[in-house]
């Protein structure tokens, strides 16, 4: 979507639809001029009744004969003059896009200051209108003819005005330039996330990460192939794509924008392109979701096209653990012993208990880097959607000011997040009789288990660990990525400038 920063009046504007926000007790400023410009048709329609002013409902007027505008889209704002709740933001953002989605113009102008929330700046606002908007309007059409029934709904608009006072211009355009980075970066993550086993395999992520280098100077791409990462001594995470016809890799972006010298934050991503369970094989329903399970590496491609596109003065290394999981006579068996690269033995008890597999290699990997930080992001439980839902992302960490920043950005962002404990108790869980531990522990506390299993390779510097096994992706009908938690990881990195 093209978006502009315009001052002027609302009422003046030669658009093709023009949106305000409303309250049911008194009109703002645009609406007052516009309704004595139409001599108080405004006031008189408002009066019938024709909106209800709940956020999320909206009133569209076709053709307004005594104004420069075609159209006029009205956004319920509430029954009061308050400002509105997040929730009520939230719901006005979906009705808004989706409006916009369906509106037969090629442009719309949208009165952007009328848009008030508790506690929340010009600034937020605007950004998280336009990461709305740039979400609805994603299509993942590479697969698509563009005829027939499967044909993807035609958008015609192509260019969104956001009006604001002289004043203000300046902290709607940065709001702008956040929100189209954050918008374009989940995008990113979710048209990989979409992409299917048979296309994004390890090697196509490699090669992602190679191209994303090529354009852009203060990014270097450096990859492992199998043979390195066996010479490093990275059993565990080869065990996971031993049965595989794909190789695994393991995929470092490093950029350097930041102080000289500065140690950078490490975002490393479970990049399974496609996990069948292994030898512990998963149950067919809906196994054709298992492609989603290198969500969390595209979310560190998305987060890296945000901080290319708003420059950030920081130093940061997005890494892949790429590998796919199959069962074939090459495969690991349950009860097969690895030794990782930390030297630390492991029992793998369930070859479905990947993740963590190829996680743990990485994170040891992660050590040369001298991290400030690591967050690992994976679609690692099953548990995780037991216990929260699709709604929130699991967060787990040997750091509390770590933790703590990491909710607060996805406060902020909108995007949630909520700490779940971790401790010995947990860990003696993943006790084995025959090696350092198992790679499982037991059907109690899973998400916690997998979280206490990654914190032993984590020690040697701040750690947090992201499950997004139900934040990742939707099923159903609107199956697809969502490219969460772009918008948390993002934030989390705003605030360290
Ligand atoms: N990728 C899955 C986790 C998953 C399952 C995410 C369903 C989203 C939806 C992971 O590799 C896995 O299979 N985990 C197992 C762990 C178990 C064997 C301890 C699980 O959750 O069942
Ligand atoms: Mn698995
Ligand atoms: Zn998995």
């Amino acid at each position: 979507m093209e978006f502009v920063v315009k001052s002027g009046a609302a009422e003046k504007q030669k658009t093709a639809c023009l949106i305000l926000g409303v309250h049911k007790k008194t009109l703002p400023p645009s609406a007052t001029a516009l309704d004595s410009l139409t001599e108080g048709y405004l006031a008189d329609i408002l009066k019938r009744g024709d909106l209800d002013f709940k956020p999320g409902h909206s009133l569209m007027l076709l053709h307004s004969r005594h104004a420069p505008v075609e159209r006029l889209l009205l956004l319920a704002m509430g029954e009061n003059d308050k400002p509105l709740t997040e929730a009520g933001f939230n719901k006005l953002t979906v009705n808004l896009a989706s409006q916009l989605k369906s509106l037969n113009a090629r442009e719309a102008s949208i009165a952007i200051e009328d848009i008030n929330v508790e506690g929340k700046s010009l600034h937020w606002i605007t950004r998280q209108l336009v990461e709305a908007i740039e979400y609805a309007f994603y299509q993942f059409s590479q697969f698509k003819n563009d005829t027939g029934k499967g044909a993807l709904s035609k958008i015609s608009l192509k260019k969104v005005t956001l009006l604001a006072d002289r004043k203000n211009a300046e902290e709607v355009k940065a709001g702008l330039a956040q929100g189209q980075a954050i918008g374009n970066g989940r995008n990113v993550a979710r048209t990989l996330g979409n992409l299917p086993g048979n296309i994004c395999h390890p090697t196509y992520l490699a090669d992602e990460a190679k191209a994303l280098a090529k354009q852009h100077a203060k990014l270097t791409t450096k990859v492992l192939n199998e043979k390195q990462m066996s010479d490093l001594g990275m059993s565990s995470l080869l065990s996971v794509s031993a049965g595989s016809e794909q190789e695994a890799r393991l995929i470092c972006m490093e950029f350097k924008n930041g102080k000289r010298g500065a140690k950078p934050l490490v975002l490393l991503g479970k990049g399974i392109t496609f996990d069948t369970g292994g030898i512990s094989l998963k149950p067919g329903a809906a196994m054709d979701e298992m492609k989603f399970d290198m969500c969390g590496a595209a979310s560190v491609f998305g987060v890296m096209n945000a901080i290319i596109e708003l420059d950030l003065p920081i130093n940061v290394i997005g890494m892949v653990a790429a590998a796919e999981n199959m069962p074939s006579g090459k495969a690991t068996r349950p009860g097969d012993i690895v030794t990782s690269m930390s030297g630390k033995t492991i029992e793998i008890l369930n070859t479905d208990a990947e993740g963590r597999l190829v996680l743990c290699d990485a994170l040891t990997y992660a050590e040369r880097y001298k991290p400030e930080a690591v967050i690992d992001i994976a679609t690692l439980t099953g548990a995780c959607i037991v216990a929260l839902g699709h709604h929130t992302t699991g967060l787990l960490s040997n750091n509390e000011p770590l933790a703590e920043e990491l909710i607060s950005a996805s406060k902020e962002a909108m995007d949630r997040a909520w700490q779940l404990p971790m401790g010995e108790e947990y860990t003696r869980q993943l006790d084995s009789n025959f090696a350092d531990m198992a790679n499982i522990g037991g059907p109690a506390a899973g998400t916690i288990t997998a979280a206490c299993f990654l914190a032993k390779f984590a020690a040697a510097y701040p750690w947090a660990h992201l499950d997004i096994a139900g934040t990742a992706w939707q099923s159903g009908k609107e199956k697809g990525a969502t490219g969460r938690p772009v918008p948390m990881l993002v934030q989390y990195l705003l605030n360290k400038i």
